[in-house]
């Protein structure tokens, strides 16, 4: 399986985990000798009720058993995506109230984009530096990581960066401006949080010269970090909401939600403003619909500030310079990269997920199913401290 692996399916890059997969429950995964691993990444926090969870489980089948795809996004009536936006909206402020379901979030910023763009009459777009927001075209323009992008230019053109945090380089959001995107916490980045009052000021600014502000909370969003959304923990309510990852229990999916004025340009002028064939798929909403039910309906949202407190009492190690992050969107610094790499591949051989950030060479990400159990956080974490003993002695023995 391994030779076909890396001869038939496209790689990424030349030296992927290759773990092979036989089956996952709760917070492991198992792979073909049925050796267990405990899963501290969630799929790159895409799965926050765990592997296989029995709600989500139960809504994918019955919906198998109803329809799958019938017709293209928007024209006909299909309970799972109309009940999927309209829980949304209840969870939401009054202004975001109407959502477009796509099939990845990198689409739904897509998404975002054209509709700020739409809406404006302005072409110029604000993004951040070491800001990831996807890879196609339009959300790699937006994408503050250049030597990631080089090979693809030209992209869009008319896109800006300014310094997240940096309150100076608001003065760059004029009249001209048709939309700002950030994350809500700089994911890629080093799992950044703005500063206190940062996205007010920028949403203050954006109010202020009629800008949309777009907030990509495809990694916050969800219940990772105490509040189901991100930006409730700062005081900013965002024009247009992307979110994705978590929203599909494990299912592919994406979304931008704004208000029922603002999205009901792409409808007109012209019309099919943005179109896809599966997005709203009724089998990935059945699955989202019911990931959100629980998250919303149980105590997993708050229960992540009490995880994140436990992993910060137990990640104190001299190898540990700094922990970021917020509930359970969370990663540590080393002192080097070598000494993350080491830790996440000899972690790996001894039954615990870790994973990279996209920008941050020196981090380890620690973003676990909002399920995961105090006893299993300790489990990994004493794996985590376990290998960075052994990583300083055999340093130290140099
Ligand atoms: C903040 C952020 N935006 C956008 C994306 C792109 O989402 P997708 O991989 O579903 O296209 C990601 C994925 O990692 C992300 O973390």
């Amino acid at each position: 399986m391994k030779s076909d692996f890396k001869k038939y399916q496209a790689q990424t890059s030349p030296h992927p985990l290759a773990m092979e997969v036989s089956h996952a429950n709760g917070s492991y995964i198992y792979d073909t000798n049925n050796k267990a691993y405990l899963d501290f990444v969630a799929g790159v926090s895409a799965c926050p009720l765990g592997h296989n969870h029995p709600k989500v489980i139960e809504a994918i089948k019955k919906q198998l058993d109803r329809y799958l795809h019938v017709m293209v996004y928007g024209e006909y009536i299909q309970k799972p995506a109309v009940e999927l936006t309209k829980l949304l909206a209840k969870h939401l402020p009054k202004s975001l109230e109407k959502t477009y379901l796509t099939n990845s979030g990198t689409e739904a910023i897509e998404g975002a984009l054209k509709l700020a763009k739409r809406a404006t009459g302005r072409s110029e777009i604000i993004a951040t530096n070491k800001a990831y927001h996807g890879n196609t075209m339009g959300a790699m323009s937006v994408m503050g990581f250049e030597v990631r992008k080089q090979a693809f230019r030209p992209l869009l053109p008319d896109v800006k960066f300014i310094n997240f945090n940096n309150e100076a380089d608001l003065n760059k959001i004029t009249t001209k401006t048709a939309s700002v995107i950030l994350e809500t916490i700089q994911g890629g980045a080093g799992f950044i949080e703005p500063n206190p009052n940062y996205l007010e000021k920028v949403r203050a600014r954006c109010t202020q010269v009629g800008a949309l502000l777009i907030l990509d909370e495809i990694q916050p969003g969800i219940g990772r970090t105490g509040k189901l959304f991100g930006f409730e923990n700062y005081n900013c309510v965002p024009d247009i909401l992307v979110t994705g990852k978590g929203l599909g229990g494990g299912m592919p999916i994406g979304a931008f939600t704004a208000s029922g004025k603002l999205m009901d340009l792409l409808q007109d002028n012209p019309k099919l403003g943005h179109i896809t064939t599966f997005g709203g798929h009724p089998v990935i909403a059945a699955s989202a619909l019911a990931t959100l039910k629980e998250i919303t309906e149980s105590n997993l949202i708050a229960d992540t500030l009490k995880k994140e407190k436990l992993f910060r009492e137990l990640l104190v190690h001299p190898l540990i310079k700094e922990v970021r992050g917020k509930g359970l969107m969370l990663a540590f610094l080393t002192p080097s990269a070598e000494i993350t790499n080491a830790l996440i591949l000899k972690s790996e051989k001894l039954g615990l997920i870790l994973f990279w950030l996209l920008f941050e060479p020196k981090a380890v990400r620690i973003t676990p199913p909002l399920t995961i159990s105090n006893d299993e956080i300790k489990e990994g974490c004493q794996i985590i401290l376990g290998v960075l003993d052994e990583i300083q002695q055999s340093t130290t023995s140099k």
